[in-house]
């Protein structure tokens, strides 16, 4: 198996990046659960798709306590990962585009940072209604770069990743499409923010937006340091962003929850 992100990435420094990506998303991540979940349906079981390390996986399920949970992934190194730092979820390594599930069989279905590694969403997103319940609900966190706001030469940066990657930012309009397609309701959406107008000694959640410092903001990109074709953009990026000659950072994401026609 290729795959462009995990094969370019070192997972000892992508591991750490997810994993503080994950906590502070999941401060605004947690308030849209609150206000929109935990009355509307009884969830029973729930999968995540492209778990990565887990992390974001197992700080949603823990608002589902009484649900069964497993995170999906097909990179070995991700599942053993999370098998070790989170015995009490089921980690499965398969492929989202063909699951070992059978059809009509979850109330709850979950993905985050993941739908834009797919050249072909369709697949999955086949997948997903095919596995969904009647009346069950799809529940994502993706990128909304777009909506993205920073100075020219970091949104250049920003471009180039996705080029070099192979990422499809653009997947979760297809993704929104199909679900309306599909005669889905869309049930809540917000579109949540991380920028760089706090301080660093702590992220604060100002909801739908989160307030972090310089430093933590910046942090979200330095995974496309490693990549060889980037680093002279990357060191000049860093370097004026470290002089404050570069100052805006704010990244946009989409949160949205559908549910399936009953
Ligand atoms: C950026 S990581 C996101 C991890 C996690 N969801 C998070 O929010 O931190 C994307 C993950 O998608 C996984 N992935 C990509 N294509 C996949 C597929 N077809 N089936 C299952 N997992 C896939 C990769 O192995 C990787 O772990």
């Amino acid at each position: 198996m290729t795959d462009p992100y995990l094969d370019s990435l070192s997972l000892q420094e992508e591991m750490p990046r997810l994993a503080s990506q994950s906590r502070l998303i999941y401060l605004g991540l947690e308030e849209f659960l609150k206000r929109n979940i935990h009355h509307t349906v009884s969830v029973d079981n729930i999968v995540d798709l492209g778990s990565g390390p887990g992390i974001l996986t197992s700080l949603i399920a823990k608002n589902f306590p009484n649900a069964k949970f497993t995170g999906v992934d097909r990179s070995k190194e991700m599942i053993q990962f999370s098998q070790i730092s989170n015995p009490k979820i089921q980690w499965m390594l398969a492929d989202a585009r063909k699951l070992p599930l059978d059809d009509a069989s979850l109330s709850f279905l979950q993905h985050s940072f993941f739908l834009l590694h797919l050249p072909e969403p369709l697949d999955v997103l086949h997948e997903i209604d095919r596995v969904l319940k009647p009346g069950g609900l799809v529940f994502f966190i993706e990128p909304l770069s777009e909506k993205n706001k920073a100075d020219q030469a970091i949104l250049d940066l920003m471009q180039a990743y996705y080029t070099h990657l192979s990422l499809h930012p653009e997947s979760v309009h297809v993704e929104e499409q199909y679900f309306a397609n599909k005669g889905y309701s869309l049930v809540a959406s917000n579109d949540l923010s991380i920028s760089a107008k706090g301080s660093d000694n702590e992220a604060v959640l100002s909801y739908p937006n989160i307030l972090v410092g310089r430093m933590a903001a910046w942090s979200l990109l330095s995974h496309m340091g490693q990549l060889l074709n980037l680093r002279d953009l990357y060191g000049h990026c860093l370097e004026a962003y470290m002089s404050k000659k570069l100052n805006i950072l704010e990244f946009s994401y989409a949160v949205r929850l559908y549910q399936k026609p009953a």
